[in-house]
């Protein structure tokens, strides 16, 4: 069946390209048109040159609010969601005290699936419509997830941690059981409507040569997966992989030997690289996702962006919940300008958004299908309120232009600015729209 084609009205802003490379990349209309059909991006043009045909389609009026494509989070842990602001630890010990033990819970197939849906009402919520997502070792907890982001039609990835050593008992797998385990799960859900598998080694201490090795097999196994996995977060996380692993250079270099590096590679953090692993990155196809809230909430360092992006790494933002604080890209951004003042470095509206989308999906390689408006992208799309609350109003009153406007909004807006939120072309968060 073909859907009847719709347009909205509204401010648009998307990007061709990372606009600190081409400033000619961002793109604003004040008054436009976004056409929809078939969950696809039909075309985004001024309200002033739609055609007869175009005004005559069934319209949504968004005016005086600001469409973005949907965005991006290239890291987050759907478990966690019940233990974001768990006090007082630095990364291994909040692992050991918070995480290992309410990841226990997602053993019972009932609790992953309240929790599942629960996490993908609040990426809605938020304006998040696709992203790469942690569950637990259990398989339920990935049929879960994927069950109930199917239901919404969203673009998400995710799989099933693997885990065989220094963690709980009752959280591991082995190399065996992990392999054959991922392998049903991409046979069940790889490339199931709109949703992909990603091979995901919690990190490298806690998988065994075996289960590295295992990994890097199915990775390279099936084409169009993805390994989601940890690296260089922490100072004492890299000393105890470089103890495990005394025979490789570096933490990196663990995971390249094992074959885990790559296109659609994904790693967290990346604080503390050294240069030539910035280069194996680089060239390897890798990304890296930046995770300011997660960053400064653990205490784990500073993420070098502009030194990343001048290497060649492809880098993505990721909120890293329950380490990072908030669901919310906004904030995300609004966290990772600070990180950027503290390295004498900027983070311009401009260049935070175009990360939250374009760059998020360049990052996970699905820049043919995600991240602006331009013909044919699927129809994944956030409409937000400049202002949502007395001062974010104030603030936008007395802004000097554009770029000023955009700045106050990532840097004070969150979930209470998200109007509605749609994907594959249908409304899925806020109330029904004039
Ligand atoms: N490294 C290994 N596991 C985790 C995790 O769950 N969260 C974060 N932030 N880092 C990790
Ligand atoms: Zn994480």
């Amino acid at each position: 069946v073909t859907a009847q084609p719709h347009a909205y009205r509204g401010s648009l802003l998307h990007f061709t390209d990372d606009p600190t490379r081409d400033p000619a990349a961002q793109h604003y209309l004040d008054d436009g048109l976004l056409i929809i059909a078939d969950g696809k991006v039909v075309g985004a043009k001024p309200f002033a040159e739609a055609s007869a045909a175009e005004l005559a389609l069934p319209r949504t009026d968004y005016r005086g609010k600001l469409l973005l494509p949907g965005f991006i989070d290239t890291h987050i842990h759907f478990p966690q969601t019940e233990m974001v602001a768990a006090y007082g630890e630095q990364l291994l010990e909040w692992l050991n005290t918070y995480t290992f033990p309410t990841e226990r819970k997602f053993a019972d197939p009932d609790y992953a699936a309240r929790r599942a849906s629960f996490f993908i009402d609040e990426l809605l919520r938020n304006g998040t419509t696709t992203a790469l997502v942690f569950a637990t070792v259990h398989p339920a907890s990935v049929d879960a997830l994927f069950a109930a982001a199917d239901a919404k039609r969203m673009r998400l990835i995710a799989g099933k941690v693997l885990m065989d050593r220094n963690a709980p008992d009752y959280l591991t797998d082995t190399a065996e059981s992990g392999y054959r385990q991922s392998q049903a799960l991409i046979a069940k859900w790889h490339h199931h409507n709109r949703l992909l598998y990603a091979v995901t080694p919690r990190f490298a201490p806690t998988s065994s040569p075996d289960q590295l090795a295992a990994a890097g097999k199915l990775f390279h196994e099936t084409p169009e997966l993805y390994l989601h996995t940890h690296l260089s977060e922490n100072q004492n996380e890299i000393a105890w992989v470089k103890s495990l692993f005394p025979e490789r250079e570096g933490y990196l270099d663990v995971y390249d030997h094992y074959g885990l590096t790559g296109p659609r590679a994904v790693f967290a953090h990346g604080i503390h690289l050294e240069a030539k692993e910035q280069q194996t990155l680089a060239d390897s196809g890798s990304a890296v996702a930046f995770c300011p809230t997660s960053n400064l909430f653990l205490g784990s360092g500073l993420f070098r962006l502009h030194p990343l992006k001048t290497a060649g790494v492809r880098v993505g933002l990721g909120t890293d919940i329950g380490a990072g604080t908030s669901f919310s890209l906004l904030q995300t951004l609004n966290e990772g300008y600070k990180v950027q003042q503290l390295q004498g470095e900027k983070l311009s509206a401009a260049e935070g958004l175009y990360q939250a989308t374009l760059g998020g999906a360049r990052a996970l390689y699905l820049e043919d299908k995600l991240g602006n408006f331009l013909p044919g992208k699927e129809a994944d799309f956030v409409v937000l309120d400049w202002a949502a609350t007395p001062l974010q109003q104030l603030r936008q009153e007395n802004s000097r232009d554009l770029a000023d406007r955009l700045f106050a909004l990532m840097m004070l807006g969150d979930e209470r600015n998200v109007a509605a939120t749609y994907v594959d072309g249908r409304q899925v968060f806020g109330p029904a729209p004039r």
